[in-house]
């Protein structure tokens, strides 16, 4: 990284207030996107809190120890490369929980705490027992990243169970130690498994189960050059790149669904604002066991989230 003009370490006397000062207008004037954000986040994180309002004015206003404005300094350097700044304070928190966070797996966005929503609102009735009440209790997550909506789903459904998928080994990974440390590992099965190259496999696992949930890679291959250098630069092009039609896993994750699930069972897709109407007619057109059941809308009021369902 070209080092000019960079803030020098200060030895004594600043405080972390003055450090904010001096940390954001460097961001600005480099064009790190969410200045204040970014170094609110990474003070916060240094000082045990989640967010600047939650700390004790006096620890704002007092002066650092050489280690504290060292370690602002590290993490500083960091989001000045455009790592995001999830990264550089290694968690996020999405829902209620809070999960670790490691490059390049998927950083989870506001909207997808809507799809577990839209997916709880319909499994909040637990299931009975009696024939087939394991898969009626099973959800799939095909591409859990992180972990975000498998763990979200398990720490909200304490009769649920999870199968959870994904391509990339780093996610598998960080799923495994997301369920660790929140104690939700026992009911989650995770597999290194990609949906496209070993359906075989997968189909072997899962059948019968009464959800799938994804939020695929959508992004139409065109729109990839566009993304903000801390996404192009540190998330994995696979989380993200769904082909030329940003359809490439969602088809197959509908192609594989009436095998996947359970009579009335139903899929819950996270979706480009393009793909609704794609979707809709793609599965009349492909796959006759699903029905399309309803577009739903994300905060912005933009259409993000199919829900589709076997039989009727
Ligand atoms: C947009 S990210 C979503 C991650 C997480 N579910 C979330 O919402 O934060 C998509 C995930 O799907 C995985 N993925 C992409 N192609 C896949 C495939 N063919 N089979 C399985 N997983 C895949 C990626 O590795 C990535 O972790």
């Amino acid at each position: 990284m070209h080092m000019c003009n960079v803030p020098a370490l200060p030895i004594v006397g600043i405080t972390a207030c003055q450090a904010m000062a001096v940390w954001k207008r460097h961001f600005e004037e480099k064009g790190v996107t969410e200045p204040d954000h970014s170094i609110q986040y990474i003070i916060a994180h240094l000082f045990g809190a989640k967010t600047i309002d939650g700390l004790e004015q006096e620890r704002l206003t007092e002066p650092l120890s050489h280690q504290k404005a060292e370690q602002i300094w590290k993490l500083c350097f960091q989001r000045l490369s455009r790592m995001p700044v999830q990264y550089v304070i290694e968690e996020w928190d999405f829902r209620d929980l809070t999960l670790k966070m490691r490059p390049p797996v998927f950083i989870p966005r506001p909207e997808t705490e809507e799809l577990v929503e839209l997916v709880l609102a319909d499994l909040k009735v637990k299931p009975g027992n009696g024939v087939g009440a394991e898969g009626r209790r099973t959800c799939l997550e095909v591409g859990c990243g992180s972990g975000a909506i498998s763990l979200s789903l398990l720490k909200s459904l304490p009769w649920l169970r999870v199968i959870a998928l994904d391509q990339s080994k780093d996610a598998v990974n960080l799923t495994r130690e997301n369920a660790l440390s929140l104690g939700l590992k026992d009911r989650l099965q995770i597999h290194h498994m990609d949906i496209v190259k070993d359906s075989d496999t997968v189909l072997s696992l899962c059948n019968q189960v009464s959800t799938l949930v994804s939020n695929p890679p959508y992004l139409f291959s065109e729109d990839m050059t566009s993304l903000e250098p801390e996404v192009l630069r540190f998330e994995d092009h696979a989380a993200l790149d769904g082909g030329s039609d940003g359809l490439r896993v969602i088809r197959q994750i509908l192609t594989l669904a009436p095998k996947i699930l359970l009579n009335s069972g139903r899929v819950y897709l996270e979706v480009d604002p393009r793909h609704p109407p794609l979707i809709r007619r793609w599965a009349q057109e492909h796959v006759e066991e699903l029905q399309y059941v309803e577009t739903r809308v994300d905060f912005t009021n933009r259409p993000r989230f199919c829900i589709l369902q076997k039989g009727r």
